[in-house]
Formats: C-alpha cells, sequence, structure tokens
C-alpha cells in the first residue's frame, strides 16, 4: 500500500471508530484495499442518499435512493436507519465456461434497515456491496403488513456525477433498441442513456454505470432530470406500472464500476459476482465453439430468408456448408430462414412464423444425420419478429424438436421497434411491450429455463441488456445487443471507425456479445461503395480476441476464405473459452489490448485494435507464463495498410518471445494485431 493511501485507510478506520454506533449512517463501507468508499446519509425529511468516494474523491455525490409505488405509502422518505449488519468475504468461484476461470468475489458489505418515522409502518433494506472495483446496492422489501401485492412507478435511485465527466452512452429507449452508434460527449448532451454508460472524470478516473442480476424487474435507462443528476428510468409495462410484485422482493443491484484507468474497466468482474450462482447444476452439455452459418449471403442480398430461388436454408447448401465446417474443425452451422413465415414482409410477420415447420427445401432430420457423422451441430434458428405470443405457444414443441434432432444452441431474434414487442392478452388483445421491460425480462428468462430443460443454449439478438445472467443461467450463452457486423453489409451505413474499440468499453462490459467478426472481403459491394466493412484485416482476427464471446462466429461466405489462407489460420487456431483474461492497455475510443490464455491449455492469445488512428504500441509481455518461452505466430498490419486504401497488407510473422520481452505493434488506421504464443518445448 502506498502511503497516502495508507493514510486515508487509517483516517477512515478512525472516522468509523469515532462513530462506533453500528446504526450511524455516516460510516463508510469501504473496499477490501480501501480505495473506494460508500456512505448513506439520511436528511431530515428522513431521504436516504448515497455517495461514492475513490481515493478520497467524491465519484458519486449525494444522490437518492428509495422506490415509490402506485398504491402504497412510499419508501423514498420519512426513514431512519435502525440497524446495520456487517459483512466480510473473500472467496473464488469457477465460470463453466468464460473469460476466466477462477473469480474472486472480495467485498465489505453493509445491510441497512431502514424503517418509517411517520404514515403506516414499514421496513426496507438496502444491502450495499464494495469491491476493489466497483460498488452494488439494491433494495430489499420484506414481507410486512403494509404491503403485499404492489405495482412500483418510480425507482427514485440517482446518479450525481461530478461535473466535466466525459461520457460514451446510446440513447435510451430510441427505436433501434440498442443498435446505434456510440455517442462520445460531455455528460450535459445527455437525455436519456442506456447502461452500460462509460465515464471518464476530469482527473481520469473511469466509471460504468449498470445493473446486475435483471430478474423479474425493469431495466433501467439513465435519465439526466436535472444538470448531472442521472436518475434510474425504469422501462414502463404497457400498463403504465414500471413492475409489478409482491413482498418480499429484490431488485437488480445498481452498480458503479470504478477503474483508475480504462483498461481496468475491463479487468472487472463485478457484474458477475453480484448475479446469483448457477442454478442448472451440471452444465457441461453447453457447448463454447466456434461456427459459420447461412447467414452473411441474406444480409448481402445474395440469398433470401424466404422460400424461392435465393433461398439461403436448402438441405443442400446445408450440406456444403457443413462439409466446409467439418474440413475446417467448426463445430456448428447455423441456419436461418429454414422455417415457414419469412415470406413477405419478416420484420411485421410475427404472428405467422412456425418454429416447426420446415420450407420445404430443407429437411432438418437430413441435414442433422448428415452433420452428426461429420461431427458438426446444426445451430438452430427462431426469429420472433418481436412477437412473444406465438412463440411462447410454440416454444415447448420448437425445444423439443431441436433435442430430437441434436441441436444443442439456438440464436434467437426480436426484431422489433423499442416499445414494439408483441403480447397478447388472454382476451386476444394486443399489447406494446419494450425490450427491457419486465413482461420481457420474465419472457427472456422463461426461454432459458425451457431450453435448459431440453440442454440447449440460447443466443439471443435483439435482447434485453445482460447484467450478468449467466452466472446463474449458463445456457444465456451469448447475445447481441448492439450494433454488430451485420451493419457493415448491405443493407445500413458501416459502423464508424471506433465503433469497435468504443463498444469494448461500452457493451462488452455487460457480457460475451454475439458480434460476428471474421468479414475477409471487406470490399463486397465494390471499391467504391459506401457498405463495406471500415476496418484492416488484421482488424478482422483481432476481434476473435477483443470480443469475448463463448460462441463466435467465421461470419463471412465460407467461400472467401480461401483468399487469405494464412490469416484464416488464425480464425481456426483462436480458442473461445479461456482461463484468464487481462486487459493490458487501452484508452476508451481510441485502442484496446487484450491477452489471454487458453483454457485447459498452454498457449496465449493477444488481440489490439485502434479506431481511425494508426497506433504504434510498446506491449510488454509480462502476462506470459514465467520461465517458458513461446513461438509466437503475429499476424500484423503492412507498411502500407489502411482500412480504406489498403485492408489487405498484412504480414504473418514468427518470432520466438518471453515474458521479459516487450513487443511493438504497429497498427493502421482501422487496424489491428492478432498473435498466438505457443510453448517451446523445453529441452531435456
Ligand atoms: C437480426 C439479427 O441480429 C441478425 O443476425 C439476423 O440475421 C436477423 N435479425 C434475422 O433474424
Ligand atoms: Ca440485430
Amino acid at each position: 500500500m502506498k502511503w497516502p493511501q495508507r493514510a486515508l485507510y487509517i483516517f477512515l478506520l478512525g472516522a468509523a471508530a469515532v462513530f462506533a454506533s453500528p446504526t450511524d449512517p455516516s460510516t463508510n463501507v469501504l473496499s477490501p484495499d480501501g480505495r473506494i468508499g460508500f456512505s448513506l446519509a439520511l436528511d431530515d425529511s428522513g431521504m436516504p442518499r448515497y455517495a461514492v468516494t475513490f481515493d478520497g474523491e467524491t465519484v458519486v455525490r449525494p444522490s437518492r435512493l428509495g422506490l415509490r409505488f402506485s398504491a402504497h405509502a412510499s419508501l423514498d422518505r420519512d426513514l431512519a436507519v435502525v440497524a446495520r449488519i456487517d459483512k466480510a468475504n473473500d472467496t473464488t468461484w469457477q465460470q463453466p465456461w468464460g473469460e476466466r476461470r477462477d473469480v474472486r468475489d472480495h467485498y465489505n458489505e453493509a445491510l441497512y434497515e431502514l424503517r418509517s418515522t411517520s404514515g403506516p409502518d414499514r421496513e426496507m433494506r438496502l444491502r450495499v456491496r464494495v469491491h476493489d472495483d466497483g460498488v452494488g446496492f439494491r433494495y430489499e422489501v420484506p414481507e410486512q403488513d403494509a404491503y403485499g401485492k404492489v405495482a412500483i412507478v418510480d425507482e427514485m435511485t440517482e446518479f450525481h456525477l461530478p461535473d466535466d465527466a466525459q461520457a460514451w452512452w446510446i440513447p435510451g429507449r430510441a427505436w433501434n433498441r440498442y443498435e446505434h452508434v456510440y455517442q462520445s460527449t460531455p455528460i450535459d448532451a445527455i437525455a436519456l442513456a442506456h447502461t452500460p454508460m462509460t465515464l471518464r472524470l476530469a482527473n481520469g478516473t473511469h466509471l460504468s454505470l449498470h445493473e446486475a442480476a435483471l430478474v423479474d424487474y425493469a431495466g433501467y435507462t439513465l435519465d439526466q432530470r436535472r444538470p448531472g443528476i442521472f436518475k434510474t428510468n425504469l422501462a414502463p409495462r404497457s400498463d403504465g406500472m414500471r413492475v409489478r410484485t409482491r413482498t418480499p422482493f429484490v431488485t437488480p443491484w445498481r452498480t458503479i464500476q470504478v477503474s483508475p484507468d480504462a483498461a481496468g474497466l475491463l479487468n472487472s468482474n463485478l457484474i458477475l459476482n453480484l448475479n446469483a450462482p448457477n442454478v442448472l447444476g451440471d452444465v457441461s452439455w453447453v457447448e463454447p465453439g466456434k461456427y459459420i452459418g447461412i447467414w452473411w449471403a441474406m444480409h448481402l442480398n445474395e440469398k433470401t430468408w424466404g422460400s424461392g430461388d435465393k433461398h439461403g436454408a436448402t438441405t443442400e447448401n446445408t450440406k456444403r456448408h457443413i462439409d466446409f465446417a467439418a474440413e475446417h474443425g467448426f463445430d456448428g452451422v447455423l441456419v436461418e430462414g429454414w422455417n415457414t413465415g419469412w415470406d413477405g414482409d419478416w420484420f411485421n410477420n410475427g404472428a405467422i412464423f412456425s418454429f416447426t415447420e420446415s420450407y420445404p427445401d430443407f429437411d432438418i432430420r437430413a441435414v442433422t444425420d448428415y452433420g452428426r457423422d461429420k461431427g458438426v451441430r446444426l445451430v438452430g434458428h427462431h426469429e420472433t419478429s418481436g412477437h412473444i405470443s406465438n412463440y411462447e405457444a410454440q416454444m415447448e414443441d420448437a425445444f423439443d424438436l431441436y433435442e430430437s434432432v441434436g441441436v444443442r444452441q439456438a440464436k434467437t431474434g426480436y426484431v422489433a421497434d423499442g416499445g414494439g414487442i408483441q403480447r397478447v392478452d388472454e382476451k386476444g388483445v394486443m399489447h406494446y411491450e419494450w425490450h427491457d421491460s419486465q413482461v420481457v425480462v420474465r419472457h427472456f428468462e422463461h426461454v432459458l429455463k425451457e431450453a435448459a430443460r431440453r440442454r440447449i443454449s440460447i443466443n439471443t439478438h435483439e435482447p434485453v441488456k445482460d447484467t450478468g445472467l449467466r452466472r446463474t443461467y449458463p445456457n444465456w450463452i451469448s447475445r447481441e445487443g448492439a450494433r454488430g457486423q451485420e451493419y457493415n453489409a448491405a443493407w445500413a451505413k458501416p459502423n464508424p471507425l471506433e465503433h469497435n474499440v468504443v463498444l469494448t468499453y461500452t457493451r462488452m462490459l455487460s457480457g460475451p456479445m454475439d458480434f460476428t467478426p471474421g468479414i475477409f472481403d471487406l470490399l463486397h459491394q465494390g471499391p467504391e461503395s459506401e457498405f463495406r466493412v471500415q476496418s484492416t484485416l488484421m482488424h478482422q482476427l483481432a476481434l476473435y480476441v477483443v470480443f469475448y464471446s463463448p460462441i463466435q462466429m467465421a461470419a463471412d461466405l465460407p467461400g472467401n476464405y480461401a483468399t487469405h489462407r494464412d490469416a484464416f489460420q488464425f480464425i481456426l487456431d483462436v480458442p473461445t473459452d479461456w482461463e484468464e483474461s487481462i486487459a493490458v492497455a487501452g484508452e476508451v475510443a481510441d485502442f484496446v489490448v487484450f491477452a489471454r490464455k487458453e483454457r485447459g491449455g498452454e498457449d496465449w492469445y493477444l488481440g489490439a485494435i485502434t479506431d481511425e488512428e494508426a497506433r504504434t504500441l510498446k506491449v510488454p509481455l509480462d502476462f506470459l507464463d514465467e520461465g517458458q518461452e513461446y513461438a509466437a505466430t503475429i499476424y500484423g498490419d503492412g507498411d502500407n495498410a489502411h482500412w480504406k486504401d489498403d485492408p489487405y497488407d498484412y504480414v504473418v510473422e514468427r518470432r520466438v518471445l518471453g515474458r521479459n520481452d516487450t513487443l511493438q505493434l504497429n497498427l493502421a488506421a482501422g487496424g489491428g494485431t492478432a498473435i498466438r504464443f505457443s510453448p517451446v518445448a523445453k529441452a531435456e
């Protein structure tokens, strides 16, 4: 511990000793390393407020807390702290798959008991956990006479941010769900933003505001109600309430990740630690791996989801893809457009999709039998177009069918405008819901449970944001929830150059993303077209290491990989399940360098990407194992590489390196580097 820190720690300990009463709200809860402090205080009207400090500086100013109900007395004022129970925890748990095997859960906890001072007698608890990488707190409302069945109309939780903070954010409650280009602005420019929202404070401290364990509750957006004060704005249900529940209940955790630098945010385990342990038991049937698909061809308009001459999901085409997968060691083939309902305007066809009936030119048993012989599985696909009632009515049969033919993974889709999820009630009346409303949050959990019964994992597109539920349901294997590679196809303005870097520091903080990297034909609509991938080829390779997902796609048309066979080798080699992951260096919106060690193996991998600027980075290789030399295969941008002018200039180079070496990476504009480090066998 450095001296100034130590002095602060002693001071705070001293303060705790002075205010020794366990119910004194001014007593801080400190992180185990003493750097982060959470304090709770109530004003004269009994309104609770909390604040957060980092190294003695305020990072969240006094901010309100509380809940309001439609027909019951609120829990946001006229309160007093009557008890506080402290606890410390230092345990380690294991992920069945993940960015690291062992996760340390080290925190100090305070459970504050608050009671009403006027009106009906009522009680609420605030559970606070302060880790070295951030703070989480949640409301816990016990069973009591004052409540029972309740409807929450507002949550008062605020985040009062320091002036001059810079933010990276996407708009909340907009038509395109989470699929927006990230904005980089001072916080004043924000009205409503989704979480995770990433911030850099004037002194360089980085924060991420988000939530953990969103279960049977509404997701929230950050609503700047007064300058600098961001209030939780819970997604409304179609009936106008935010959450319908009954006591006892707990809310999701409200989280504030804190780091002295940008890369530190990427190494945080806070969100996972605040989720409940695995409830599925043995999940050895959840299979990380790599897949290809009948997919990009539709996004390029070369094939169609619907029937006709250009139908992509035919038995023959699927078999050709299975052959390619088997030849190159891919685990699965995703097939979209195999089931009836796609003809016409499929965006608005949610009510007529069948999830069990194939188009006549697709024989599900023939393709799964064919794949079984070759060790390749069919990856299932259910596009719902946001009609959750049609899907729920068929879900059990749909998963039964998949189970019967050996499908272990299904991609689901909810293409519908924000606020346009369709739900039909018992009377046949249609209701429109938000993707992050309580109704749809419940739907996603229902899907996971039905899928788990049949040992099927789910990769959700157009999902609710990730809040770490993969810990509780390890079959929630990946999801979209951001502008992915699909925007670089023939139907949208491509993702801007800094997009992938910004994603790493925003969306990726919430969990795995099915981004679908690996486009090799970067100029698919011709060199002059604006529809193209704005990156070098090496950047595409590096994404397999930078963007964590236990399932990764080689997203291009299989035929396009032969052109750069040496570069394709990296996609074939790179694993998707890791022993350890380390964000080595980076700055939000500029660049990032990740190192990851293969799960159950000895190889290390490195991925680095940059934005529109070319960069030279010196990377110490001190993450490599002690006393071990590695044969490094380095896939780097060439001297003339440039995302626009020369995206295919690259060099594959071999060197012997160890942990005492520092490697210089030369990244082109829009470029990247990907490296595989394999141990050199030691001489006897
Ligand atoms: C949107 C998904 O993100 C994309 O991957 C999929 O191909 C289409 N919906 C059709 O389901
Ligand atoms: Ca999408």
